[in-house]
């Protein structure tokens, strides 16, 4: 069994609760099946992941907080201190005077007094209500930063978040919350992997002292009807992966990891559960870096996606929701 001591740590800016371990387990599925969600969060505790990433838009929140607190039932983890979890603010809440009932509704489903980390989900705004999904053009309305910012603060300070941060956040997007805030994000969570590399994020991020997560670091969730996956069939991946003896998806993670970045990766199979973690004890040479390097570009998540296809927008503009620059 791999040990949580296997995996490195990264001490977060502003982050007074414990160190992030640099792997994290994703938990968004679709469809959410609690039962198979809360064995596989077990399964992940069991091969050596104290790191997860939930929001309350997956409808994960709930089986991960039971599956934390088996774990500590079963003597798998000593308390719930051991793991790292972070949720997130889900649009239709991105309003100031909803962004603490959120969290207290997110830490309610988790049975847990504290998040490690709460982020803001997108740098999206959609009119209070139930979640829709695709979200509804003429639901989005213009972002307030700065009082959602100030809520966000809140949150840290009342101790309900150890640390605070965005996700799908442009340089543009981040250059108004560091405008407003007193404690600045610690976490940009972002589609990043060696096909979406994010570069120039990448070195505004680390300028300002905020780390960078890696969602879809795979290449994304199979969706119905999704059309292949840009990582795990990549071909130079492969090369690489065959030289090295390790699988795609380790080639994948050991890349982000060597770029300072942490992933979060989502598998509910235990035996790519282990594979995944199992990155930390071996390197990639440099003739691999230059060649990943060269991998043709595609991003996955848009904003456009996020709303259908139908409607209009009525007060904000798609490019200003949008979440990549490159
Ligand atoms: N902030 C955001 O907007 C945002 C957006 C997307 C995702 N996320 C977070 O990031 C997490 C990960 O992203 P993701 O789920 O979109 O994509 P991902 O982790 O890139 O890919 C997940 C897919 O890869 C498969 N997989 C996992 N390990 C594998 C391996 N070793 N070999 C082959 N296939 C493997 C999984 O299937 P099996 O389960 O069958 O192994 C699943 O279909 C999510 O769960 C979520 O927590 C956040």
């Amino acid at each position: 069994m791999a040990s949580a001591a296997a995996v490195p740590e990264v001490a977060l800016r502003s982050g007074n609760g414990r160190p992030m371990p640099a792997i994290g387990m994703g938990t968004a599925s679709c469809p959410i099946v609690p039962e198979t969600t809360r064995d596989a969060v077990l399964a992940a505790l069991e091969v050596g992941y104290r790191h997860f990433d939930t929001a309350y838009l997956y409808g994960s929140e709930q089986p991960l907080g039971e599956a934390v607190a088996e774990a500590v039932r079963r003597g798998l983890v000593v308390a719930r201190e051991e793991v790292f979890i972070t949720s997130k603010l889900w649009s239709t809440r991105c309003h100031p005077h909803l962004v603490l009932p959120s969290l207290r509704e997110t830490l309610q489903n988790l049975q847990m007094e504290y998040v490690d980390m709460y982020l803001i989900h997108l740098p999206i705004s959609l009119k209070p209500g139930p979640t829709v999904f695709p979200a509804k053009r003429e639901d989005a309305m213009p972002f307030d930063f700065e009082g959602v910012w100030r809520e966000m603060e809140e949150c840290h300070r009342l101790g309900l978040a150890k640390a605070i941060g965005v996700s799908n956040f442009t340089a543009t997007h981040l250059d108004k919350i560091l405008a407003a805030a007193t404690v600045p994000p610690a976490m940009n969570q972002v589609e990043l992997n060696p096909v979406w590399q994010q570069r120039k994020l990448r070195a505004y991020c680390a300028e300002k002292g905020i780390h960078i997560i890696a969602h879809s670091p795979l290449g994304g969730l199979k969706w119905p009807g999704s059309e292949g996956n840009a990582v795990l069939e990549c071909e130079v991946l492969a090369e690489i992966a065959k030289a090295r003896g390790k699988s795609i998806a380790q080639v994948a993670l050991r890349w982000i990891y060597e770029q300072g970045v942490s992933p979060i990766v989502k598998s509910f199979s235990k035996e790519r559960l282990k594979q995944n973690i199992e990155i930390f004890d071996w390197e990639l040479t440099e003739d691999d870096h230059i060649k990943i390097e060269q991998i043709p570009q595609k991003v996955v998540n848009t904003a456009k996606g996020m709303f259908s296809p139908e409607g209009e927008f009525t007060s904000v503009n798609l490019s200003d929701m949008e979440f990549f620059e490159e």
